[in-house]
């Protein structure tokens, strides 16, 4: 079982695309267990892209993820991690394939709608980062039996 951290960016919650986010995910049988809006500081940000904290776009992408409130949420599934950035499809949205989130509805490499971590590890640092354990709440789906097969 695994978890992944997903961000509704600026843009997202900007465009009013909040809800259709969540349905796409819902919709997909993911469960979400933890859901919060919040402004990103720039230190949050920093910490959040350390990968990316050296190269030129930087500045442009600490400015775009903290100039509105963004909305985090974490799933929790089988292979979830790489699903939900299945889901997402390619960092630019010029190059998403139709179907996925940034294919339906972005145009643009750095206002793409979502992140979501981009392996286990990345996902663990970053829950830790938005989430306190309090925040968290596993729960048992009652719909479980209709989304996947007990053994998977
Ligand atoms: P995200 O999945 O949140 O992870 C890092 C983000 O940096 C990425 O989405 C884009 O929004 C942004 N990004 C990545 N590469 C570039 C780039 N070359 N120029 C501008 N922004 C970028």
């Amino acid at each position: 079982m695994e978890r992944t951290l997903v961000l509704l960016k600026p843009d997202c919650v900007q465009r009013r695309l909040m809800g259709q986010m969540i349905t796409r995910f819902e919709n997909k049988g993911l469960h979400i267990i933890a859901l919060k809006m919040l402004r990103i500081t720039p230190e949050l940000a920093r910490q959040h892209y350390a990968e990316h904290v050296e190269k030129p776009f930087y500045p442009g992408l600490e400015a775009f993820i903290t100039s509105a409130p963004v909305v985090a949420m974490v799933a929790e599934g089988p292979e979830v991690v790489r699903v939900v950035r299945e889901m997402l499809g390619a960092t630019s949205g010029r190059q998403a394939v139709a179907g996925t989130i940034r294919g339906d509805y972005s145009s643009s490499r750095q206002l793409n709608l979502v992140h979501a971590s981009d392996g286990p590890d990345a996902a663990r640092r970053e829950i830790r980062l938005y989430f306190s354990e309090t925040e968290i709440h596993p729960f048992p789906l009652a719909l479980q039996p209709w989304l996947q097969a007990a053994d998977e």
